[in-house]
């Protein structure tokens, strides 16, 4: 209670008494992905800490699958308070901030390794408070996995994919990335993909297999190319308001439990995105296509040339920054 009579003070005196109530804060985490995701996993192990280590202070509600709120209204919410944790993927920030559509850009990270030394770097680092103007505190990185990409026929070459239509997230790079290859890019909702795709609104979708794998894609989308082209990673971020109004003591612990959980997605990631791959492999209901490494290089090739339309207002020093971890010297 004394700790909550002191960070009220200081909440009044820096103007910020959003989180200052008398009972538990509340922390309502929403997301829109399964529970077996690796974002799923580790929002369940943020409340589990939390309870452990800060049960009396802090109350968490996680809500999964889009339950609370969805692509298209969660950030507002966020910006309104009415929802205090959030972990989109890098590609839902456009809107807030340009720079994060690095993270989009076809080919340039080789693996998920790669990205993490990326993340883990100055330049990655200060992308967390690319969006503090915004009201949006940028705390850790959680990775997913490398993108694959799926359709109703085989995408052995980019020319397969001319005509076809694909969802994306509403990332302007992503639009790009499918507009180049002659193919329609449909900007949905991660809710609404599976109905698009099963009304045959749409031919085809990227995603990591984990994710491919828990929303059932496989029926609607016989054809999965390990391309590896890129990368779904998320932000998890808090509205600055309300962050920088909590107790002192209390953001300390939630940092120390953050670090602890990130650390636990992110080595869990690439584990449940193999073992998503081998079910989808093992259910007989995907053709599961790999490319030779000619292949690759065509739809390298192919969708690299966004990289110059986006250099500019990413900031070029951001590009090469990132197109520096993959060269294992440094
Ligand atoms: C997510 O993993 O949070 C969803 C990604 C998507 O919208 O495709």
């Amino acid at each position: 209670m004394k700790m909550f009579l002191s960070g009220l003070a200081l909440a009044l005196l820096t103007g910020n008494a959003i989180a200052a109530t008398d009972g538990p804060v509340l922390i309502k985490f929403s997301h829109v992905v399964a529970d077996d995701t690796p974002k799923g996993q580790g929002a369940l192990l943020f409340k589990k800490l939390v309870e452990e280590r800060l049960g009396e202070q802090v109350r968490v509600e996680v809500h999964a699958n889009s339950s609370l709120y969805g692509d298209a209204n969660e950030l507002q919410a966020l910006l309104n308070n009415d929802v205090q944790l959030l972990a989109p993927s890098l590609s839902k920030f456009s809107q807030y901030t340009p720079k994060l559509q690095v993270f989009d850009l076809p080919f340039l990270f080789d693996d998920l390794d790669a990205v993490n030394r990326f993340q883990k770097r100055a330049k990655g680092r200060q992308l967390l408070s690319a969006m503090e103007k915004r009201n949006i505190t940028g705390l850790a990185y959680w990775h997913n996995g490398m993108k694959q990409l799926s359709a109703t026929q085989p995408l052995q070459s980019p020319a397969a994919a001319k005509g076809l239509a694909f969802r994306i997230q509403s990332s302007p790079v992503l639009e790009s990335q499918f507009q180049i290859l002659g193919a329609k890019a449909v900007k949905l909702p991660f809710a609404d993909t599976l109905p698009a795709l099963r009304s045959g609104t749409v031919q085809g979708t990227e995603n990591s297999w984990s994710n491919l794998y828990s929303q059932q894609y496989a029926p609607v989308q016989p054809y999965m190319v390990e391309s590896n082209h890129g990368v779904l990673d998320y932000m998890l971020v808090s509205n600055s308001k309300f962050w920088s109004s909590l107790p002192y003591s209390v953001r300390i612990e939630l940092d120390a439990i953050i670090d602890e959980v990130t650390y636990a997605v992110n080595n869990a990631a690439e584990a449940q995105n193999r073992e998503a791959r081998e079910q989808l492999a093992a259910s007989g209901k995907v053709n599961l296509i790999t490319l030779s490494a000619q292949e690759r290089d065509a739809w390298r090739k192919a969708m690299q040339p966004v990289w110059k339309q986006f250099e500019g207002e990413i900031g070029a020093d951001i590009v090469h920054a990132a197109e520096q971890v993959n060269r294992r010297s440094n």
